[in-house]
């Protein structure tokens, strides 16, 4: 099966060295309305982006995420926002009080919309030669990130993508997945394909962790579980409440 888009979408990597060669206006305004084009819950469009292009600010959102150089060292940051003070606006001009922000159900539907915008982006940015890495890191200080970039109650950060131009010599290769029939399973979960997928995904990775000489990395298992025994970024449940966010719905 041979098709451009399978083909591009198949070869996504992360992208995270760039040449510092400027994104082009029309390509980043043409990335941009791709992305808004991308579906959304009830059409209720909860989702805003801010743009970042000042490297000033750039090396801040850096810092936020933990001084990753990958961020830094981009072009354009893009911070994809979960926007119910839009859906506000609406509520104020119908004459009702708006709950979403308020229920488990509006942070899913958030968060879910933010994440279609990500994937769109990346892909629009990839049609056109760009390189991108999605960037959960900012979650580690979202009171900071909160602050720099103005954003009112209702509202709520929940990742940013890198732009740039691929720096071709520092391409990492496309990293492998768990296997398809662990992953696309067929009509019901099946836990022991599931399973079964970890234990040779294991070796998959650390196969392909040795090809690109990085030796140190740990295996999926045991570097999953090292990040998920921990709760990594513990200021989420405070920040959002903080934004108006709560889980009004609980039991
Ligand atoms: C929601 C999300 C957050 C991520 N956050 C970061 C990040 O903060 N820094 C980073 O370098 N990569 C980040 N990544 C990229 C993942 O590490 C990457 O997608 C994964 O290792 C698979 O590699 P690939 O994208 O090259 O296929 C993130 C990916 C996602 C989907």
């Amino acid at each position: 099966m041979s098709n451009s888009v399978i083909e591009q979408l198949s070869q996504r990597r992360s992208v995270r060295a760039f040449t510092g060669d400027p994104v082009r206006v029309d390509d980043l305004t043409a990335i941009l309305r791709a992305t808004q084009q991308a579906p959304s819950s009830i059409n209720g469009q909860q989702t805003s982006l801010v743009v970042i292009r000042d490297p000033e600010r750039i090396a801040q959102v850096a810092e936020i995420a933990g001084g990753q150089p990958q961020v830094a060292g981009a072009d354009v940051v893009v911070v994809f926002v979960i926007d119910f003070n839009r859906t506000a606006e609406a509520a104020k001009i119908a004459g009702t009080e708006q709950v979403v922000e308020r229920s488990a159900e509006g942070i899913v539907t958030g968060a879910v919309d933010a994440g279609i915008a990500l994937a769109t982006f990346q892909a629009a940015a990839n049609a056109l030669g760009y390189g991108t890495t999605p960037i959960g890191g900012i979650r580690r200080n979202p009171t900071a990130l909160i602050e720099l970039l103005g954003l009112p109650a209702r509202t709520y950060p929940v990742v940013a993508a890198t732009l740039g131009v691929p720096d071709s010599e520092k391409l990492a290769q496309v990293k492998p997945r768990v296997s398809l029939e662990s992953y696309a399973l067929s009509e019901r979960y099946d836990e022991a394909k599931v399973a079964d997928g970890v234990a040779a995904y294991d070796e998959v990775l650390r196969a392909w962790w040795d090809s690109q000489g990085l030796t140190q990395m740990g295996t999926y298992s045991h570097d999953t579980a090292k990040t998920y025994s921990t709760v990594y970024f513990p200021t989420i449940a405070a920040t959002l409440r903080s934004q108006g966010f709560e889980f009004a719905d609980e039991a």
